[in-house]
């Protein structure tokens, strides 16, 4: 529904900034570990082997966002909704939205 809409597309974009975040550090713990080896890092850390473990689900910021699929509703099952909860969700905001009937 129109209304959703632009909900739908904010939660979109926050898992987006997740995946790019990902596949970044994915290809520079790649670069760290072609110009340095798996031993050391540059600040302390034990570079590669601790970059890695950075490539992982407990890093991603939006991970509830991603969980959510899992318990999205088959659209089969989801009532019909009444002809006012249609009108209402068919604006994009609240201000052009008719409650009175
Ligand atoms: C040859 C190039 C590079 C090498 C060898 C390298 C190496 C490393 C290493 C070993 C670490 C782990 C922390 C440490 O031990 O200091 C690290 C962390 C980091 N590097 Fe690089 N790096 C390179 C290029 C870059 C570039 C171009 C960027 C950004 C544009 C970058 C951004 C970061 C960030 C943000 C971290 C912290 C990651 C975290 O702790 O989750 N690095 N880098």
């Amino acid at each position: 529904m129109p209304r959703f809409s632009q909900p739908y597309q904010i939660l979109t974009f926050l898992m987006d900034i997740d995946s790019l975040l990902q596949k970044w550090r994915y290809n520079h713990v790649m670069l760290v570990q072609r110009m340095l080896g798996s031993k050391q890092g540059t600040g302390g850390s034990s570079g590669y082997l601790y970059l890695r473990t950075t490539v992982s689900d407990r890093y991603k910021v939006f991970i509830d966002l991603f969980n959510l699929s899992t318990w999205l509703i088959p659209r089969v099952y989801i009532p019909k909704l009444s002809k006012k909860m249609v009108r209402t969700l068919s604006h994009h905001s609240s201000l052009n939205a008719n409650f009175d009937n």
